[in-house]
């Protein structure tokens, strides 16, 4: 099982003088107090301990990189993003996961640039939907195929480094979940963030049939005896669609992200 993460202490700072953009490196050491940021020059450095780096090309703006250190033990694929807004709502946010070589590790896209890639939406790996306004989580889906490989927990990384350097509301979870949800919140949830709120509103499995079939039982199941005790739920009491191929359609009126 992988180590829980550490949450980011202090942050380095580089940009160029007079320039608008910059990046920033969270890192989870204790070389200064938590909170503190230091000013350097560009490039980025990634010393020990680092946890992640998000590069904005100017502030207010959607980062267009954000790289997500390897949990402890732990090899994630290499990902890159797709921000839309979600259709109907009026701060919803998803952020899509590809693993193609398509992009490099870390790159944020809109929907115009990953329209212009020509790839479909069948291609991606994982998707968090959260609400921008708020900060609230709602769904995460990594493909049953792709699980256990710490994508999740990259997924989820990237979309608390993104909102904070947009300056949306910190992204922040419920008690609703289901049994995989508390598995591995319970998990990776970082020691130094807030409490994670105990699940009060346990959800049904998200993952459709069709997309069980092969996929090895550790990837479906909580592993005996992980996550806390969480009653199941029919799948039918609830409205919990899966999060897989969100709408590509272009969000027309509503603020894009
Ligand atoms: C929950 C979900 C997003 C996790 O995605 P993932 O990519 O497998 O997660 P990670 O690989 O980052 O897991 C990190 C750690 O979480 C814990 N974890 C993840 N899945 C687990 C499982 N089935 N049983 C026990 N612990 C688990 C483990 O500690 C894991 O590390 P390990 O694989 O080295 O043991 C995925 O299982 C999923 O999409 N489930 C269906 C949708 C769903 O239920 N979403 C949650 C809604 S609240």
């Amino acid at each position: 099982m992988a180590a829980p993460r550490e949450a980011f202490r202090w942050y380095a700072r580089h940009r160029v003088p007079g320039q608008p953009g910059y990046a920033v490196v969270g890192m989870s050491t204790t070389a200064f107090p938590d909170g503190t940021v230091i000013e350097l020059p560009p490039p980025a450095q990634r010393p020990p301990g680092w946890q992640f780096e998000v590069h904005v090309a100017a502030p207010g703006r959607l980062p267009h990189r954000v790289v997500v250190a390897d949990a402890p033990g732990t090899r994630a694929p290499a990902l890159w993003y797709v921000v839309l807004p979600v259709a109907g709502t009026a701060s919803g946010v998803d952020l899509v996961a590809f693993s193609t070589g398509d992009r490099p590790d870390g790159d944020v896209l809109d929907a115009a640039e990953f329209g212009a890639l020509g790839i479909g939406w069948d291609n991606q790996v994982g998707a968090l939907r959260w609400d921008a306004a708020t900060g609230l989580g709602d769904q995460i889906y990594v493909a049953p195929q792709a699980r256990r490989r710490g994508v999740g927990t990259k997924i989820g990384v990237a979309a608390v480094v993104l909102a904070a350097a947009r300056g949306w509301a910190p992204v922040r979870v419920d008690g609703r979940r289901t049994d995989l949800g508390e598995a591995w919140l319970t998990a990776m949830w970082p020691r130094s963030w807030d409490d994670l709120p105990a699940c009060t509103s346990p959800a049904p499995p998200m993952t459709p049939a069709t997309e069980a079939v092969g996929v090895p039982e550790r990837n479906l199941l909580p592993d005996p005896g992980s996550g806390r005790a969480v009653a199941r739920v029919a799948a039918a009491t609830t409205g919990c669609a899966p999060l897989h191929a969100p709408d590509p359609r272009p969000a027309t009126g509503r603020p894009a992200p």
